[in-house]
């Protein structure tokens, strides 16, 4: 029974290493927490985006979102087009740095809105 130390630290370990932990971000350290109030990553960049994006919608527009730094720079001129957005200036470079290091282009299904084909049938 000696061994039994040993082999609970083991698991502890294989435990911690589970992909089960990334499904909340919260929970693992290795990650920046998510703000509360907006759902957003709270990394490099995050209070411009609560600042200048948060007035008009709600956050999930980014947070369900994923797309490369040429799309989110569009995305931007397009509000800026028809919605109103005011020039960001310099912040723009600091915004883009932040959506696309944080909501990159993904697989995932990420738009609730968008009905994923129904498989089975
Ligand atoms: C002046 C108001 C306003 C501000 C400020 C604003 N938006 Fe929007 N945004 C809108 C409106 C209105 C829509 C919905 C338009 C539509 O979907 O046709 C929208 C839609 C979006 C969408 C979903 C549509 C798409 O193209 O993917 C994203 C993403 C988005 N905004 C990101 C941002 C980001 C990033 C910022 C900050 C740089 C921002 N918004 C600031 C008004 C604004």
């Amino acid at each position: 029974m000696r061994q039994l130390p040993a082999i609970s630290a083991l698991l502890v370990a294989l435990l911690a290493a589970s992909p089960l932990n990334d499904l909340d971000a919260a929970d693992d350290p290795g990650k920046p927490a998510l703000d509360p109030l907006t759902g957003l990553v709270m990394a490099q960049g995050w209070q411009l985006v609560r600042a200048h994006c948060f007035a008009c919608h709600s956050m999930k527009t980014i947070t369900q979102s994923g797309k490369d730094r040429s799309n989110w720079a569009k995305t931007i001129q397009t509000m800026q087009r028809t919605e109103g957005l005011y020039p960001l200036g310099e912040m723009e470079a600091d915004i883009l740095d932040y959506l696309e290091k944080n909501y990159p282009v993904s697989d995932k299904p990420h738009n609730p809105k968008i009905r994923r084909p129904i498989s089975g049938f």
